[in-house]
């Protein structure tokens, strides 16, 4: 059933009041919604957008607001456009990894793969190339990059979007993947805000066809500290970069939606992250009219309701909102204003293509506004964006192959005499590598993961096809595949015969919408898929030189055999995009040295991640409760602090070389001390004076309506019948929060200041350096890696802070040198509402992994302020 704007605002605001007398989590009120300032880098775009939009009449500003409907134009969203301007509808497409629905385009490795790299640089070149596909196809904003989930569960569905379960690694290549897309002219979105971390509930509608029988979304229960010190953390680093727009997220926040809660978008993101862009709803995400535009959604994706009623919660009902006083004008201006800054500050004034693919159809011609399939025309020019990105995406795909054993036998020469490869996962999928739609069936080799987050491939390079070329090249042996992983006697009787046999095996996941195999989005476990685990034992019983390469989307059990000593090397590929084959190949036979490292921990046993899904419903029909009583302590933060030992730790990676560190000096710098931000803001800039006379709004006669499309105009000068709200004319004073239309001055947060947070946040504290040296015999890569102890009680032993990927020749050394910042030192405070350093003894550590920590010292003392 659809609920009235009204209506629904009124159930939420009293939703709030119960779970706050119920004891369940509450998300606390903030309000007003700020508004868009212009600082830094923002103001030129920011006095364009004010200007563009104080040219617009309110149905122009609510157009660009609102999303037209599902499936009405050509990209996954697109909002409303100005004919009067000239002004073409914005197109947002999905996804981190390339362009999802379209020809002609590249598919890039995953997140997961750039998590790998521990490459700032790779992140950066990835987001450029993915920027540059989506700008040629016409697309304003591109659905990426993903850094929620970060990945608290390791069988969380969506976690290889992103980059890792570590929030200083997602938020450095969060940062450089962002720059990396808008330098090429396309806004990025930074998704989904915040805490979104199962696929299980996510959604009522969803969980139920699962069987559920629940009438919320799930409510993910964090803490003040938790959501600063880990959740937000990489978001802060978004902001920072100057990301364009945030999705917000299907899932609660101490039981207040995402879309419409006040405390996340309000005083989290856009008071003390000083976020100058606008925040969109995921897909189905808004629940509410009138209180979400006060809690801080500035855009409606896809703009219906529900998918196709071609009924809104904006569009008509925000116009009538503004109109009747309900919304104040700003906050619609600045809805209008933070998505114009973002257009106007990644150069779409100046460079935009028009769009030229569409989502809906392979096809040529095909119906404008599928939906309704209304106006056939030529909507795909089969435009080729991919350039010269093959190269690059081969070079992601080798540079994020982590190798976690060798016992001398890699890499291989090529020459071996009899190469056995093993496993459906070193094959072709059957029905063509898109044979599933959204990449929805584990078939054939692993090279992504499903759901939204894909792309279609224009070819992949399968494993077999790459190793099988490398040998015939060489000319010397016999290469033998078997694909299908149950022919138990040939599988053996090939790997009895073979010198070298190179097994695949893989581990699928992606979003709750689409089930294979009974995984509904989050994996049900973290094994190997297709009995990938008697695979392997099955050809290291067969033969003593078995190497293990794996696709999967994290972590997985090996315990079963990794110690094999017939198991003489494993290899994890992660999701390595359509180059899948020569990536891996590059590696097997020493083309380029292994440099990657885990982005995850590889735990002996699920429990010991610590921060389990939550499988059943836990309170009756209402919002499963998740609590996430873990608070910071995932991956390797839960198996230091509880002493559990991996099997293979966070941030280890084996090389074909090997590197010695030496000579760690710490020094501090001289800083100004932390200063809080004080002071107040502008008021609300009020860029209209829209009419208070519905008849205004009519629909113009000049519209030739498409049907079930989204508007912003009324089809009645009634109100009450425009908007089909039975409660139509309750007072506002009953139901909207306190504050939330004030647009008169409001005072900064001591925690905000500038993009990012805190600008003294960012004050360099120490600068540490150290020497990494080649000592062995062939170049190889190796990531230095920076962590801190922050010495208190409730702290993790060690945080992650920096890191760096090198390239040496044997005997060559650098002198890696790098910074502490003060944000690297602090804590969350929530009583003060801001960052400290507190007075416990911190200290730092340069090591190659999370558990080979090299080089320690103690931090200095800071003298006066802080300490
Ligand atoms: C996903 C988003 C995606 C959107 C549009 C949603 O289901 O959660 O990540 O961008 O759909 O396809």
């Amino acid at each position: 059933m659809w609920l009235g704007w009204l209506q629904v605002g009124a159930i939420l605001a009293s939703s709030v009041a119960v779970a706050k007398e119920s004891g369940i989590a509450h998300s606390p009120p903030y309000y007003p919604s700020p508004w868009a300032s212009g600082p830094g880098e923002w103001a030129e775009a920011y006095a364009k957008a004010r200007q563009f939009v104080s040219e617009l009449t309110l149905a122009e500003k609510i157009n660009l607001t609102t999303g037209v409907g599902w499936m009405q134009e050509a990209c996954v969203g697109n909002v409303g456009s100005i004919p009067r301007l000239g002004f073409p509808s914005l197109c947002m497409q999905d996804s981190p990894l390339g362009i999802r629905f379209a020809d002609y385009v590249s598919a890039f490795p995953a997140g997961i793969n750039v998590g790998a790299t521990f490459s700032k640089q790779l992140a950066y070149l990835r987001g450029k190339a993915m920027g540059e596909e989506h700008r040629g196809k016409g697309i304003n904003v591109q659905l990426g990059p993903a850094i929620g989930p970060i990945g608290r569960s390791p069988d969380g569905g969506r976690n290889w979007e992103g980059f890792s379960p570590d929030p200083v690694v997602s938020g450095h290549l969060v940062a450089e993947t962002i720059k990396g897309i808008q330098d090429s002219g396309v806004i990025a979105c930074a998704k989904h805000f915040i805490a979104n971390e199962q696929e299980r509930f996510r959604q009522a509608g969803e969980a139920q066809g699962y069987g559920f029988n629940i009438s919320e979304s799930s409510s993910s229960n964090i803490d003040d500290v938790t959501m600063h010190e880990l959740y937000l953390w990489p978001f802060a680093d978004a902001v920072r970069a100057g990301v364009g727009s945030i999705m917000c997220s299907y899932t609660q926040i101490n039981n207040s939606y995402g879309c419409g809660n006040s405390y996340a978008m309000n005083k989290l993101l856009k008071g003390e992250l000083d976020f100058q862009g606008f925040v969109m709803s995921d897909w189905q995400a808004q629940h509410s009219g009138v209180s979400s535009a006060l809690a801080g959604l500035d855009m409606s994706m896809p703009g219906d309701t529900v998918f196709g009623t071609g009924l809104s919660f904006w569009g008509t009902n925000l116009t009538i909102a503004v109109a009747n006083g309900t919304v104040p004008e700003w906050r619609v201006d600045d809805m209008a204003v933070r998505i114009m800054s973002a257009y106007f500050k990644v150069g779409q004034d100046k460079n935009q293509v028009p769009t030229n693919f569409n989502s809906w159809t392979r096809d040529e011609y095909g119906f404008e506004h599928a939906l309704v399939q209304q106006n056939y025309r030529r909507v795909n020019e089969k435009v080729n964006v991919r350039g010269q990105h093959a190269s690059l995406i081969r070079k992601i795909g080798a540079a994020s192959v982590v190798l976690l054993k060798n016992n001398g036998v890699l890499p291989l020469k090529g020459t071996e005499k009899f190469t056995a490869v093993i496993g459906e996962d070193a094959g072709p999928n059957l029905w063509g590598p898109n044979g599933c739609p959204d990449r929805g069936c584990d078939n054939g080799t692993l090279a992504m993961g499903w759901g939204s987050g894909t792309a279609d491939f224009p070819y992949l390079i399968t494993p077999v096809e790459a190793i099988q070329s490398e040998i015939l090249s060489k000319g010397e042996g016999n290469i033998v595949a078997v694909f299908d992983n149950a022919a138990k006697s040939q599988i053996a009787s090939v790997a009895s015969q073979a010198t070298v046999s190179l097994v695949f095996v893989n581990a699928d996941s992606g979003e709750g919408y689409i089930s294979v195999d009974r995984n509904e989005g989050d994996r049900n476990n973290l094994t190997l898929w297709k009995g990938g685990d008697e695979l392997i034992q099955t050809v290291a019983s067969n033969c003593n030189n078995t190497i293990v390469v794996m696709h999967t989307v994290g972590a997985v059990l090996v315990n079963e055999w990794y110690d094999n000593p017939n198991v003489t090397a494993i290899l994890w590929a992660g999701l390595p995009g359509q180059e899948s084959g020569n990536s891996i190949t590059d590696v097997l036979y020493g083309r380029v040295n292994p440099g990657a490292k885990s982005p995850f921990t590889w735990g002996k046993k699920a429990e010991d991640y610590g921060a389990p899904i939550l499988r059943e419903p836990n309170a009756g029909t209402d919002a499963p409760q998740i609590d996430f009583k873990e608070g910071i302590f995932i991956d390797y933060r839960a198996f230091d602090k509880n002493n559990n030992t991996p099997v293979y730790e966070f941030g280890f990676g084996l090389s074909y070389t090997t590197f010695s560190y030496s000579d760690l000096k710490v020094e501090i710098l001289h800083t100004r001390p932390y200063t809080p931000t004080e002071g107040i803001t502008e008021p609300a800039p009020s860029l209209g004076n829209s009419s208070h006379d519905f008849s205004s709004y009519l629909f113009p006669n000049s519209v030739e309506k498409v049907r079930l499309y989204i508007y912003p105009w009324l089809n009645s000068s009634d109100p009450a019948r425009a908007s089909g709200d039975p409660h139509y004319g309750m007072d506002p004073d009953d139901y909207l929060p306190p504050g939330a239309t004030d647009g008169s001055p409001q005072p900064l947060l001591p925690a905000g200041g500038a993009p990012g947070g805190n600008p003294s946040l960012y004050d360099d504290i120490y600068r540490v350096s150290a020497t990494i040296t080649n000592d062995g015999k062939v170049t190889g890569d190796e990531v230095p890696q920076l962590y801190v102890s922050l010495g208190g009680k409730k702290d993790a032993k060690i945080v992650l802070r920096d890191f760096e990927r090198f390239t040496l020749a044997p005997g060559q050394q650098v002198v890696w040198t790098t910074t502490l910042k003060r944000r690297d030192i602090s804590n969350w405070d929530p009583a003060e509402q801001n960052w400290v350093v507190t007075k416990h003894r911190k200290k730092v550590y340069v090591g190659s992994s999370s558990r080979k920590l090299h080089l320690k010292a103690r931090l200095p003392r800071l003298r006066g302020g802080d300490d």
